[in-house]
């Protein structure tokens, strides 16, 4: 079995999930120095913005770190390309289009590459193009959704059946019994996103660190179904003018407008929920406290570990003893 911390030189099999334009350096770094995998977020950023969070992040941490592309969402995909071959990021994780175009040049640099999926189609060819690692990611995660809206307790054992490549579980994990699962489930290791905006280190907004602290089970909402472009996010006045647009015909173009970068950053780094959204995933119904990143992870990894010792046990019928 390929283990995808020592593939990617990192102590936990614990992975930042790219959260573009809104992220930065102090999380990454927060993340990799806790023996997890940091990622900076592209988003739309341009390669000049992006530039300056990896010097900064190459300044807070010595360990590896992760760049996330959103393909077809970042205008600047090529540049963002020879920026991180420039300067030698280890680990670039490809989202939100087909990462086949990338994977050689890449590796003709000693990059490893994560491919996010979201079905065993896309896993198959991921892996027939070369990626390292996919990240299976379930419809219960944060933020752009697959339109198939595949939960993660079922993609993660179907896609393991189907690839040979290490799978990381995304969507839904926010604790060590999160971990244990997705391990059991076949998974090499999991990517967090909702969990770690409730984090000491996040850069995000009081207002929103505090919704995922409080919010109960049934917090969040999918926007843009209506327009074939699915991303949950936390109930907000934002979130519901958005849905009542839709029931009367938004257009796809208005609704990509009203989902822009502005509007996340509103929400997510203002703290604006009557102008902006805030990603989360339901997982967020769990999270009821804010630690630093180096107190989550080493829990989750303590706990994961307890529970996959305890929770497995057979009885022994009083006929059996002897
Ligand atoms: C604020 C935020 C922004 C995100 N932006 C991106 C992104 O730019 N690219 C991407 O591939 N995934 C993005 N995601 C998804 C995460 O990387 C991760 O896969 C997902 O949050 C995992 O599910 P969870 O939220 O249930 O932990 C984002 C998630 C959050 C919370």
């Amino acid at each position: 079995m390929s283990l995808v911390n020592e593939l990617l030189s990192i102590k936990y099999p614990i992975i930042q999930g790219g959260m573009g334009n809104i992220s930065n350096a102090q999380l990454a770094a927060a993340v990799s120095n806790a023996g997890g995998l940091g990622t900076i977020g592209c988003g739309t950023m341009s390669p000049n913005q992006v530039e300056t969070i990896i010097t900064e992040t190459k300044e807070m941490t010595v360990y590896p770190f992760a760049i996330n592309i959103p393909i077809n969402v970042s205008p600047y995909t090529e540049e963002l390309i020879q920026l991180v071959i420039r300067h030698k990021v280890p680990v670039v994780s490809l989202s939100a289009g087909n990462p086949a175009p990338y994977i050689d040049l890449l590796h003709e640099h000693s990059i490893k590459v994560i491919a996010i999926v979201a079905s065993v189609k896309h896993a198959k060819k991921a892996e027939e193009a070369g990626a390292d690692i996919l990240v299976a990611e379930g419809f219960e995660a944060a933020g752009i959704n697959s339109n198939l809206e595949l939960t993660t307790f079922t993609l993660i054992p179907q896609i393991c059946k189907h690839v040979s490549i290490p799978v990381v579980a995304a969507g839904g994990i926010g604790d060590g019994h999160g971990l244990a699962a997705a391990l059991m489930l076949g998974a090499s290791g999991v990517q967090l996103g909702t969990r770690l905006i409730a984090t000491k280190e996040a850069p995000f907004h009081s207002v929103y660190k505090n919704r995922l602290i409080e919010a109960g089970d049934n917090e969040t909402v999918i926007l843009g179904r209506s327009v074939g472009q699915v991303r949950r996010v936390l109930k907000s006045p934002y979130a519901k003018q958005i849905i009542d647009l839709e029931q009367q015909g938004l257009s796809a173009e208005q609704y990509r407008q009203m989902t822009s970068e502005d509007y996340h950053i509103n929400g997510a780094l203002l703290g604006d929920e009557n102008n902006g959204f805030m990603n989360s995933g339901q997982i967020a119904g769990l999270i009821d406290d804010l630690p630093s990143v180096k107190e989550l992870l080493d829990g989750m990894m303590n706990d994961a570990l307890t529970v996959m010792k305890e929770r497995l046990h057979v009885f022994t019928w009083p006929s059996e003893k002897s």
